[in-house]
């Protein structure tokens, strides 16, 4: 415990051999550490791909009951940042934060680990699992911003093509990129009822049925009636970029991690404003060797 609090800052270097290191402790601690139980919930992500929005959604729609959407001002996402509300398997497993997670049921996590590294217990126990990714061209332009915002000052910043680079070549903590969607895109054609695969663009153009889908699949549907009073859009709206990005907005999630690091546009497409068209070739090629025979598109 003492180890991550100590070398937490390393995890700021992110594209640093030092980050990556931070990150296979937490994985090798959580499966050591972590004991899922059969009600639990995990949202699994690689880092940019929308953790921050299904995190919220999912707290929402599992705790609506308890925290009513109309009474805004004393719901907990309007207090804290999401990442306060749903804690990552990694962190729990190290550096235990007060958080919402306790005393309630399902229990809410989130991980970055690729599928193959999840702590045992999370499988055998039949955990369900919300996987969401998002077009590896927009993720890297995110991770980029992401990560010369955590930087040093005294390193200096990263140029967009150091970035590629890295990228390309599968360099990013837990990644490659591609290995990470298709280890959960495959177990969740095996296991559909204990994973379900969303993407960041299908969740930005059609919100409102993704989101009743992601009940569904919680298991807490919206009923008829809650549709008629216009719940699912109150949720909706909780969890928009517009209404988050200004929560607790000088706050820190965790020491060296602020806010609003986790809120930049919320957009599909940057990356036509960041890569050139060898750049975009490049990912492209990538994309279609790794991803051949499976239905992904952006
Ligand atoms: P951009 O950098 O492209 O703006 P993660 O939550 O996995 O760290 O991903 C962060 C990305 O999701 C950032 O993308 C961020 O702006 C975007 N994001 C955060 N909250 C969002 C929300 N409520 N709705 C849509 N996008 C959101």
């Amino acid at each position: 415990k003492g180890w991550f609090t100590e070398n937490l800052h390393l995890y700021q270097d992110f594209w640093h051999e030092s980050a990556r290191v931070v990150s296979a402790v937490t994985v090798m601690a959580s499966q050591d550490n972590f004991q899922a139980q059969p009600t639990d919930i995990y949202i699994a992500t690689l880092q940019k791909s929308g953790t921050t929005w299904v995190k919220a959604l999912s707290f929402a729609i599992i705790n609506r009951t308890i925290y009513k959407t109309n009474s805004l001002s004393t719901h907990p996402l309007q207090i804290l940042n999401p990442h306060r509300c749903v804690p990552f398997v990694e962190i729990e497993a190290l550096h235990r934060l007060p958080t919402y997670v306790d005393g309630h049921s399902p229990r809410l996590f989130s991980t970055h680990m690729p599928y193959t590294s999840l702590p045992k217990s999370v499988l055998d126990n039949g955990c369900r699992i919300v996987y969401i990714c998002r077009n590896p061209k927009d993720v890297l332009v995110s991770l980029f911003y992401y990560a010369n915002r955590l930087r040093d000052k005294s390193i200096g910043q990263l140029t967009f093509e150091e970035a590629f680079e890295m990228f390309t070549k599968g360099v990013i903590p837990l990644g490659p990129y591609w290995d990470h969607v298709k280890g959960y895109y495959m177990a969740a054609l095996e296991r559909p009822k204990e994973i379900l695969f969303l993407t960041y663009e299908d969740m930005q153009k059609d919100t409102v049925n993704n989101v009743k889908r992601l009940a569904e699949f919680l298991g807490y549907p919206f009923s008829k009636e809650e549709e008629d009073e216009g719940e699912v859009d109150k949720i909706v709206k909780l969890c928009s970029f517009e209404t988050l990005k200004d929560v607790n907005k000088h706050g820190v999630v965790n020491k060296g991690f602020p806010n609003d690091v986790f809120f930049r546009k919320g957009k599909i497409g940057d990356w036509t404003n960041h890569l050139t068209d060898e750049m975009s070739q490049c990912l492209d090629e990538i994309t279609k060797i790794k991803f051949d025979g499976l239905d992904i598109s952006f």
